[in-house]
């Protein structure tokens, strides 16, 4: 029973900081930034490009110091699900970059794999 319960309160743990750290390198898979990738090359490269630096005017360099992809997990794929349009924007992120295909698992996977690709200088 002892034996039991430490495991218990081990499996919580484990539980409490990867829901609360989503985007930790450690909980990455290598299939979840495989799909990312692919959602990415197949709908939203054609605007910002597949270096993320932004093909269509109006879109944001998703690289260096000022990517608007240093926000947190939940702000961004809030943005890609809905569509975003900020203050004086000549042009509007459409919502899940105008393919209804995507499920909240690609975004979040099209997140992971953005982060991983973009904001990490190889
Ligand atoms: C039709 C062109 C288009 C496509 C396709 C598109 N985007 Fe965007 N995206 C934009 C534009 C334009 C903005 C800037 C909106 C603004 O700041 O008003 C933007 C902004 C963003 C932002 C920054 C939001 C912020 O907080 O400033 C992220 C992240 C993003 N897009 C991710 C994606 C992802 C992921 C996809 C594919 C699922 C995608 N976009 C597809 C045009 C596009």
């Amino acid at each position: 029973m002892r034996v039991v319960s430490k495991l218990a309160i081990c499996l919580s743990l484990l539980a409490v900081s990867s829901s609360a750290f989503p985007s930790d390198d450690s909980t990455l898979s290598p299939e979840t930034l495989a799909k990312g990738k692919t959602v990415f090359m197949g709908t939203c490269f054609a605007c910002h490009g597949a270096d993320g630096k932004g093909l269509v005017p109006g879109t944001p360099n998703l690289r260096g110091k000022k990517s608007p992809l240093h926000q947190e997990d939940p702000v961004l794929i809030e943005r890609i699900l809905n569509g975003y349009q900020s203050k004086g924007s000549p042009m509007a992120m459409p919502p899940k970059g105008g393919n209804p295909n995507l499920n909240e698992e690609d975004i979040e996977a099209v997140v992971a794999y953005m982060k991983d690709a973009f904001l990490k200088e190889k």
